[in-house]
């Protein structure tokens, strides 16, 4: 499942509707980031332009120019050059965006310091992605430097340079079914990752060999890439929110978090799940667990359409708060607690995040000032966590080194919401039997 043609075509006509008339928006490609020596990083291309176009090659620029005669939709791309194709592969270039791409127009890289003063000559305002990267930034300033040196000649620089993300950024935001779509394979994909890895976890197996569990998994259905750097982390790891160094044995006894989800054309999936490496959760580990899982099934249950973006982590706080106090983590009145974030000590991130072609996708969580209601077509993350430092001298040794998180991408409908990444078991009952299974 990709992204259509028809598609991409469709975003940039929703865009160029909303921009001025005189107006021109211009993006950069991604760059291919050096590694050392002749090695790079593998190529990813920037989810803005890779979102209004479906073009995957590097150092391009896209140019958005409503109602320009010649042509709203220009590209710059890489020239044709069959030798440099035998080394990095096929590229398009002007014939073939035109062609594949559905641009009016396109042009080689090397005439883009020509071309692009004479693209923005009389627009009057300027949309561009400002402040992101010093070295686009400069380039702009060039462009526009160029056209300030021909004033004489009647050109007319662009007044306003205006930053796109907001009318980029709240496309993005609300998923298109083509994106729902991609998004619900890429999540299947990372569920099925994780059930795997669960079935070939055993005590003394090393945290790596679950991640390459489900980096296999996914690359064997097609996603070659992870959203994000999985994170694989055994008893104490668990407690390390950001924990990727996934080197250390899995003990008997401890519980193993695992926060991974794969890429699929350009759309992440997030899941986590914790489970005891023998298969068993401790009474400690499973009386923290049902707590962490009672809040994920209480905020994904608030999901619907016009509830404010805040209430599903207000939610998760209040929950996880009365729970510590309940199991005594923390004790004293829950309001009080909560109004004085006692809480933060065990739960110090948010409930989720937006989700789409970033892990921590595009998209603002307050309009005007207040908390943005959900709507359909926006998928965020659902993730509370209660992580119990080794060193807490606060509460009883039973629950120290105990990390935990739960994580679904959740889709949200007209009606209210769908889980993206339900096929992974969570349920106590069903982890153990899956392990078991397995075993
Ligand atoms: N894996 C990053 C996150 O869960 O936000
Ligand atoms: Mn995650
Ligand atoms: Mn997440």
């Amino acid at each position: 499942m990709k992204i259509s043609q028809a598609q991409f075509r469709a975003r940039r006509a929703k865009l160029l509707q909303q921009l001025p008339r005189d107006s021109v928006v211009v993006l950069p490609a991604a760059t291919h980031q050096h590694r050392n020596a002749d090695a790079e990083y593998p190529f990813r291309q920037n989810s803005d332009f890779y979102y209004l176009t479906g073009f995957n090659e590097p150092d391009g620029l896209l140019l958005l120019l409503p109602g320009r005669p010649e042509g709203e939709y220009v590209l710059i791309c890489q020239p044709r050059d069959p030798a440099m194709e035998v080394w990095t592969g096929y590229r398009a270039g002007p014939e073939g965006c035109c062609e594949h791409y559905g641009a009016d127009q396109a042009f080689v890289l090397d005439e883009a310091d020509e071309k692009l003063p004479e693209l923005l000559d009389g627009r009057r305002s300027l949309y561009y992605p400002m402040g992101r990267s010093p070295a686009f930034d400069q380039r702009v300033q060039g462009w526009l430097g160029t056209l300030r040196g021909r004033v004489r000649l009647g050109c007319q620089p662009p007044e306003a340079l205006l930053q796109i993300d907001s009318l980029l950024h709240e496309m993005r935001l609300i998923k298109d079914d083509e994106e729902v779509a991609v998004m619900s394979q890429a999540a299947e994909i990372s569920a099925a990752a994780h059930v795997k890895a669960m079935q070939q976890c055993r005590p003394g197996v090393m945290e790596y060999m679950l991640e390459a569990c489900i980096s296999h998994h996914c690359v064997m259905q097609g996603a070659r890439f992870q959203a994000y750097s999985p994170i694989v982390g055994g008893g104490e790891n668990g407690c390390i929110l950001h924990y990727i160094d996934n080197s250390a044995p899995l003990q008997d006894g401890d519980l193993v978090l695992i926060d991974a989800g794969c890429e699929l054309d350009c759309y992440a999936s997030d899941i986590t799940r914790t489970f005891p490496v023998n298969g068993r959760f401790s009474e400690s580990q499973r009386a923290l667990y049902e707590l962490v899982l009672d809040t994920q099934l209480q905020c994904i249950e608030a999901i619907r359409p016009g509830v404010p973006w805040n209430e599903i982590h207000d939610l998760s706080v209040r929950v996880i708060t009365a729970g510590l106090v309940k199991l005594g983590l923390l004790s004293g009145d829950v309001d009080s607690l909560i109004a004085s974030e006692a809480y933060r000590p065990f739960y110090m991130h948010r409930s989720g995040h937006w989700l789409g072609m970033d892990v921590h996708d595009v998209g603002s969580y307050k309009l005007k000032g207040e908390w943005r209601p959900l709507e359909p077509g926006m998928v965020l993350t659902v993730e509370p966590g209660i992580y119990v430092a080794p060193d807490n001298e606060t509460v009883d040794p039973q629950w120290r080194g105990i990390g935990i998180r739960i994580e679904d991408d959740v889709l949200v409908t007209p009606q209210g919401h769908v889980v993206l990444t339900a096929a992974v078991p969570k349920a106590v009952d069903d982890i153990e039997r899956l392990m078991q299974e397995a075993q």
